[in-house]
């Protein structure tokens, strides 16, 4: 196994199982040597680090020389407060929260610091539409603007708080999806709308950070997964099944390999890549027409 990330620190904000995108991630980085903080949301860190303590993930953490994958600290965090005096009082005397005091992302920035000193790679991969089942066009201005806060800004604001405290070299990266650019029927309450604007927001933040600190900030536009996120809007299975049987690439798409290609950009072979979107989605971005259907092939001649 490559271990080019050897001496490297990686925070990964967004796993909250062993389902989504950021545990292949985590657990790529690790096997390429990173040393894995992770940052989990705090109604969900009990739920996750209980599992991990009671050996729920443990097929999941082998690793290819068959030891397992380990992680060096969680944080709390929830990722739509920046600092202490945004949190409203509801949260703040939630029990869940008073349990993970130091949870807004400043504070998470000046804990990794006090315990690490620096960074060299954050992983945004998360993501959070509270009216993501509801069409944009019943969708509430607080459901659109809580997609957006917690999808799209949560990034600028990491890149605001870490990019400080991150080594020269070092890199972001978030998770996207084609609902920005194409229309994904169901993929609703603003959730599309946030994805564009965390791919425009990777492109301005890659040219900022890069002035400010030598930085490279990239996305990967990820094909469908049955993830826990995924499932709550409703429709995933249709669209594996849809990018399977129209894609150019025949085959399930497995989740590690979004964590090898998420490996490739966050290290330093990817070190002239910057305020890219990579497509890992079997190619299904590529195509303009739906092979199976029966309108399309009865008007084709060959
Ligand atoms: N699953 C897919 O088909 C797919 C496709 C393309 C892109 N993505 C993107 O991948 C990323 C990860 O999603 P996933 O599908 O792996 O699901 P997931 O459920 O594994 O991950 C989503 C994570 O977001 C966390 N989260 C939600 N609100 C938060 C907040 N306020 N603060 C901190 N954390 C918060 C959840 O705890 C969860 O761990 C998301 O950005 C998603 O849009 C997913």
């Amino acid at each position: 196994m490559n271990k080019d990330l050897n001496g490297k620190i990686a925070l990964v904000v967004g796993v909250g199982d062993d389902q989504g995108y950021g545990w292949p991630i985590a657990k790529e980085l690790y096997e390429r040597g990173a040393t894995i903080l992770l940052a989990c949301w705090v109604p969900i860190i009990k739920i996750f680090t209980t599992s991990w303590d009671q050996g729920k993930f443990e097929e999941s953490r082998v690793l290819s020389d068959g030891t397992l994958f380990e992680i060096e600290k969680v944080y709390p965090i929830d990722a739509v407060y920046d600092h202490p005096s945004q949190v409203p009082d509801d949260v703040l005397n939630n029990k869940r929260y008073q349990a993970h005091p130091g949870f807004t992302i400043s504070e998470v920035a000046r804990q990794i610091e006090e315990d690490y000193g620096r960074l060299d790679m954050v992983v945004h991969c998360l993501a959070n539409g509270p009216e993501v089942k509801n069409p944009l066009l019943e969708t509430s201005r607080e459901g659109y603007l809580a997609a957006i806060s917690s999808s799209s800004y949560s990034f600028v604001s990491f890149v605001q708080h870490f990019g400080p405290i991150m080594n020269p070299g070092g890199a972001f990266l978030t998770l996207t999806y084609l609902a920005s650019e194409r229309v994904i029927p169901g993929y609703g309450g603003g959730m599309s709308s946030a994805k564009a604007a965390l791919e425009s927001d990777t492109r301005m933040l890659a040219y900022e950070a890069g002035k400010k600190y030598g930085i490279r900030v990239n996305a990967i536009s990820a094909g469908a997964l049955a993830s826990r996120a995924a499932r709550a809007i409703g429709f995933i299975d249709r669209m594996i099944n849809y990018s399977k049987g129209n894609g150019p690439l025949e085959k399930d798409l497995e989740a590690t390999e979004i964590g090898k290609a998420a490996a490739f950009l966050l290290s330093p072979d990817a070190s002239a890549v910057t305020g890219t979107i990579l497509y890992v989605d079997n190619g299904i971005h590529a195509m303009g027409c739906s092979l199976d259907s029966p309108a399309f092939w009865s008007t084709v001649q060959n």
